[in-house]
């Protein structure tokens, strides 16, 4: 995609986010953490916090019957998710409901899946708290968390150019998204919940973008960032993300105008009721 490029591509930042980030970095979250959950046919799953839907709908594609809730808060997100064509597996149901009071009775579920999306839950104790209490004994969860940031170098590139040119604070959301730090962090989270068998693993992907310029821009048109700029001019705006991507270049690429590839590193927790 070209420098030039206007910063508004058409849509909302959750059309984006489902445009741009979810094929460059959370469908390959979502092919990992559906194989490890492994759902079957007839099984009854939860998707919580599904965003766009992509973890939703893998697993619909790995089911020939079955049911498949999707919850999110952010009807944007939802929104999207309600638009994209499912293949033939089951069809989602999309629900707009907390983490944090899923609306759901006991024993309503099988398979809980959550990914990237409990270091955003302001009290993540009470989210598997309540992951428990939906699921059937032997049910199982499965949840990813990124890892401490210094391991995903593209991210951690990011945040102190974020700061310096979008204000003190400025990295806060990309910062908390990699508040888990060690992998014991969510064992112990997950065991306190009542959960057993609890395993987590430290896994890596190689996340793509066709430029550090395109990650720069998507890092805050796609996600909750895009409010720092969204009362901007255009050329101020253009004028930031070149300021940020000429900060960062170095860690994010080998030479300029080349695609940008990163190791980005997460958590994944499996367990069982
Ligand atoms: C990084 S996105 C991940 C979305 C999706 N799981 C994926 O992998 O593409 C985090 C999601 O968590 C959702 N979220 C944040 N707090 C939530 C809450 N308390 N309850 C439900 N969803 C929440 C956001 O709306 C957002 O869609």
């Amino acid at each position: 995609m070209s420098a030039h490029e206007p910063w508004q591509l058409v849509g909302t930042s959750a059309e984006l986010y489902e445009r741009y980030l979810v094929p460059s970095i959370t469908a390959l979250w979502a092919t990992d953490l559906v194989s490890r959950a492994n759902p079957r046919s007839g099984d009854r799953v939860l998707d919580v916090a599904c965003g766009t839907g992509i973890v939703a709908r893998t697993a619909s594609e790995r089911m020939s019957s079955g049911r498949i809730v999707g919850l999110d808060i952010n009807d944007g997100m939802l929104a999207v998710a309600r638009s994209i064509p499912m293949g033939g597996g089951p069809l989602v149901e999309w629900m707009e409901g907390s983490a944090l009071q899923l609306p759901f009775p006991e024993d309503a579920f099988d398979l809980v899946l959550c990914q990237l999306g409990l270091q955003f839950f302001p009290n993540q104790s009470l989210a598997l708290n309540e992951m428990f209490r939906v699921l059937r004994t032997e049910g199982r969860v499965a949840v990813s968390v990124y890892s401490a940031i210094e391991n995903t170098p593209v991210a951690h590139g990011l945040v102190d150019a974020l700061d310096r040119h979008l204000g003190p604070g400025a990295s806060k959301i990309k910062r908390s998204e990699h508040s888990f730090t060690a992998p014991s962090e969510l064992h112990h989270l997950a065991t306190k919940a009542g959960f057993r068998d609890v395993t987590v693993e430290t896994v890596t992907q190689t996340i793509r973008f066709t430029s550090p310029r395109e990650y720069v821009r998507l890092q805050i048109a796609a996600t909750p960032m895009a409010v720092m700029v969204a009362e901007m001019e255009s050329a101020e705006r253009e004028a930031v993300i070149d300021g940020i991507t000429n900060e960062v270049k170095g860690i994010l690429q080998n030479s300029d105008g080349e695609e940008l590839s990163s190791p980005q590193e997460a958590f994944v927790m499996l367990g069982k009721k």
